[in-house]
């Protein structure tokens, strides 16, 4: 969370509009403030700042412009203190300015040391302790770069930092622990949060490492390990999937991303290749994920117990290693994972491969040589593209759709319909204006219930964090089985209750569970097939036939736009929802 980004002119232009461009990329990763910092041709730095998102601080600028060939910008996920324009990086003092994406955790001790030397500080944030201790640093005489290091020795926590100094105006000083941190090479050289934010204006990309530091000039970077020796770093060339192409024609990323939907499943099939022996050595699988990519890994346990036969469990990765759990031998572990940055589930795999070296990893991860797929034994990647939208959709069915491969790599006949999948998705897309019907009828509700059972539970909990997230309207998604044990009490005729019922095994029991709603409430909406919506006497939306194991992917679908809808008719920022960023690199 917190996206950062540094840049040095190699041609003596002004970076601000870069900074700008590539603040815009990063501002999934938060939108609580923005700020830039550049040092101008006086050799003085010069710092602007805004509370809210990026428009804001664009505002600002064209009113108070700020120019210089070498700078550093900031978009804020709050974490310590306010989202306030005392709190907004890039932190400054007398001869610094640094951005910071994490958390220091030994900020206390250090800024009580800084107050007791007399030093002030201004904001709430963890990170101005850092800046105050290069500062006292350099207030001894020490160089920048002798202060940078020895910041380095004494902060504990998650940083990616880069920092500017007057007194040294031609390098960017960056360093790196849990949080991501990726250098360019190019018209101009860069430092940000991600390959796709500089990407614009780069050709070759390094990824630093835990512990790695950088200082970067016009021409040149150089890299050091955590004891200071100077390292070399392999370069990446810069490819087409890093780069952001923008939302098209379309109003809004999600919906755009929605759309691409049978593209990206169709890619994912394409691009990856499950041997038949892949689980010969596995006796248990263990999924770690969070949020959307755990109800991923929740439709995965039904497969992959259906169809492998091996025992599976999934788990929040952000519960997972505070209880002690009993990691067996041979077991597989699963992470899933967009961005391929999540803390939890990167602090996960790491607990487990400290405690059973018998384990393998496998990440299912969307972005190319992010730290989760880096730390993984073996990556399948989802071939989703860049997912913008901060509600997770095509990178979600693209999740499924691997995990899927996998499941059934011994069932030839249900990887032939999956195939077909994609061009069954296209089906669903069409449903738009029965969607935005729906959409008009839950727009106002202030609790929304969905339904599903057995690899559909998992999609009533997506779908409902869908609609909560972006909406702000409170939903539930429960198990239909489960509604006689308690939430059934919820049900009024206000209360719309959403059922995904497919024909299928679960139909009749499905069909009973929806009678019993019936009778309590007047807003049932039922998601079925041609055959089962003749059975049906309530609101139907009716999807075209799927085996019935692929209709998780294709229910998601629906429930995406109508998330979508909703959002649209409240007036709410669907690509940005409040306090929501879409990288979460805090635990
Ligand atoms: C919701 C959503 C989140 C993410 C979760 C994990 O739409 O996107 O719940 O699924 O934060 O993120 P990744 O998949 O990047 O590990």
């Amino acid at each position: 969370m917190c996206g950062i980004i540094g840049i040095i002119s190699r041609n003596n232009q002004n970076i601000v509009p870069n900074i700008i461009d590539s603040l815009e990329k990063l501002e999934y990763r938060g939108y609580d403030s923005a700020g830039i910092a550049v040092i101008n041709n006086n050799g003085k730095i010069l710092r602007e700042r805004a509370v809210g998102k990026l428009n804001n601080l664009k505002n600002k600028i064209s009113l108070n412009p700020i120019n210089g060939t070498i700078g550093i910008g900031h978009t804020r996920w709050a974490t310590h203190g306010k989202p306030t324009e005392e709190n907004a990086h890039p932190m400054m003092s007398t001869n610094i300015a640094l951005v910071h994406n994490g958390i220091i955790e030994n900020y206390e001790q250090i800024k009580n040391n800084l107050i007791a030397q007399g030093y002030k500080f201004t904001s709430q944030t963890d990170t101005e302790a850092v800046v105050l201790y290069l500062q006292s640093e350099i207030d001894k005489g020490v160089s920048p770069r002798e202060a940078f290091r020895n910041m380095l020795q004494i902060v504990e926590g998650t940083y990616a930092f880069v920092a500017i100094f007057d007194l040294m105006p031609n390098i960017l000083f960056c360093a790196k622990n849990k949080s991501p941190m990726a250098i360019g090479f190019g018209q101009n050289m860069c430092v940000g949060s991600d390959a796709s934010s500089i990407s614009g204006s780069c050709d070759e990309i390094v990824y630093l490492d835990d512990g790695d530091y950088a200082e970067i000039s016009k021409d040149n970077v150089e890299f050091f390990n955590l004891d200071f020796y100077s390292i070399q770093k392999e370069k990446i060339k810069v490819t087409d999937d890093l780069v952001n192409c923008g939302k098209g024609n379309y109003e809004h990323y999600m919906f755009k991303e929605i759309m691409e939907q049978p593209s990206a499943i169709r890619k994912t099939i394409q691009a990856n290749t499950i041997s038949f022996n892949f689980f010969d050595d596995i006796s248990r699988i263990l999924i770690l994920a969070c949020g959307t990519s755990y109800h991923a890994g929740m439709v995965a346990r039904y497969w992959f117990e259906r169809y492998l036969n091996i025992p599976t469990n999934v788990e929040i990765a952000s519960e997972y290693r505070y209880r002690s759990p009993i990691i067996e031998d041979n077991t597989l572990l699963i992470a899933i994972t967009q961005s391929g940055e999540t803390i939890d589930t990167l602090e996960a795999i790491e607990y487990i491969k400290e405690h059973n070296h018998t384990c393998k990893v496998l990440a299912i991860a969307n972005v190319k040589n992010s730290a989760i797929s880096r730390v993984a034994d073996f990556v399948f990647y989802t071939e989703a593209g860049i997912e913008i939208g901060v509600a997770s959709t095509k990178a979600f069915t693209s999740q499924l759709t691997v995990l899927a491969m996998l499941a059934f790599c011994k069932h030839q006949y249900l990887l032939d319909n999956l195939r077909n999948l994609p061009t069954i998705c296209e089906g669903v897309l069409c449903l738009e204006d029965k969607i935005y019907n729906l959409a008009q009828n839950i727009q106002n509700a202030m609790s929304v219930i969905y339904l599903g059972r057995d690899n559909l539970y998992p999609i009533a909990l997506e779908g409902a964090l869908k609609l909560k997230e972006i909406s702000y309207i409170h939903a539930e998604g429960f198990a239909a089985g489960e509604m006689k044990h308690g939430p059934i009490a919820l049900i009024n005729d206000e209360m719309p209750v959403l059922c995904l019922c497919p024909s299928g095994r679960m139909f009749s029991k499905m069909f009973s569970n929806i009678q019993v709603a019936q009778a309590r409430g007047q807003n049932i909406v039922v998601f079925t097939d041609d055959k089962g919506a003749l059975l049906f006497d309530c609101n139907t939306v009716v999807l075209p036939d799927i085996c019935e194991e692929l209709a998780p992917i294709l229910y998601s679908i629906p429930l995406q736009l109508l998330a979508y809808r909703v959002t649209v008719l409240r007036g709410e920022d669907v690509d940005k929802p409040r306090n929501l960023a879409k990288s979460v690199t805090v635990e």
